[in-house]
């Protein structure tokens, strides 16, 4: 039996370990039951009223992946536009998609009508539906991770472009396309922090005793 204590060790190992990957993507094969599991991780979620508004829409047809992956070079391109100076250069230099190199790409959508109309808990918070699936997201990242495997957020995209290239209906929500894959290793530190677009906080900085602090 796994002892508690070493199961908090492996826990924030983990979490220290998950990162963001673009680059490093192999595209080989990802085992079927590992790809289940991994699902499954993010299946076992806490969600508002166990509503369990998410879907996984598992896109691994290159000619979709192809479309999409230049409707984000297109949205990369609007967000370098509104760049100038140190951030202009320093953006140029970072990698925000791995979508042809990874093996495939899992969609994670958004029903509010799952589970409706009386959501437990959700009555005064709509958004609570939408932290239910970011929660699901934060699984399937961990599991990707504790199974070797790499994943990618990426959120260069119009939801509508989204929607018309998967047959999302209009109620439902795309919240993630993520790039998931076997890879070569993952790196220490964020690529963000490495290419010196932004730091790590403290956590001392984002930590406080009873009152959110005065500005
Ligand atoms: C909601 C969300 C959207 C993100 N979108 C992108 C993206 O479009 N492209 C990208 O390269 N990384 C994206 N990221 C990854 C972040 O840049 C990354 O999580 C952050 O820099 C910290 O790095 P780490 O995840 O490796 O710790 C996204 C992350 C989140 C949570």
């Amino acid at each position: 039996m796994v002892s508690p204590r070493t199961l908090a060790e492996d826990f924030y190992a983990l979490c220290g370990r998950r990162r963001d990957v673009r680059g490093q993507f192999t595209g080989e094969p990802v085992d079927e039951q590992v790809l289940r599991r991994v699902l499954g991780a993010a299946h076992a979620a806490p969600s508002v009223g166990l509503s369990q508004p998410w879907d996984f829409v598992l896109v691994r047809d290159r000619a979709t992946r192809t479309a999409f992956r230049d409707h984000v070079v297109a949205e990369r391109d609007t967000f370098a536009g509104s760049l100038s100076g140190e951030r202009a250069e320093t953006f140029s230099r970072i990698k925000v998609e791995g979508i042809l190199e990874s093996t495939l790409s899992v969609v994670v959508t958004y029903d509010p009508d799952r589970g409706s109309p009386a959501v437990l808990g959700r009555h005064a918070i709509a958004d609570a539906g939408l932290y239910s699936v970011c929660l699901a997201i934060q699984n399937l990242w961990l599991a990707a991770t504790a199974e070797g495997l790499g994943v990618g957020w990426v959120s260069f995209y119009r939801e509508p472009v989204l929607r018309e290239l998967l047959g999302i209906p209009e109620r439902v929500r795309p919240v993630a396309w993520l790039c998931l894959g076997p890879v070569t290793h993952l790196e220490q530190t964020p690529d963000l922090e490495r290419h010196g677009w932004r730091e790590r906080l403290p956590l001392d900085a984002v930590v406080h005793e009873e009152r959110y602090p005065s500005a």
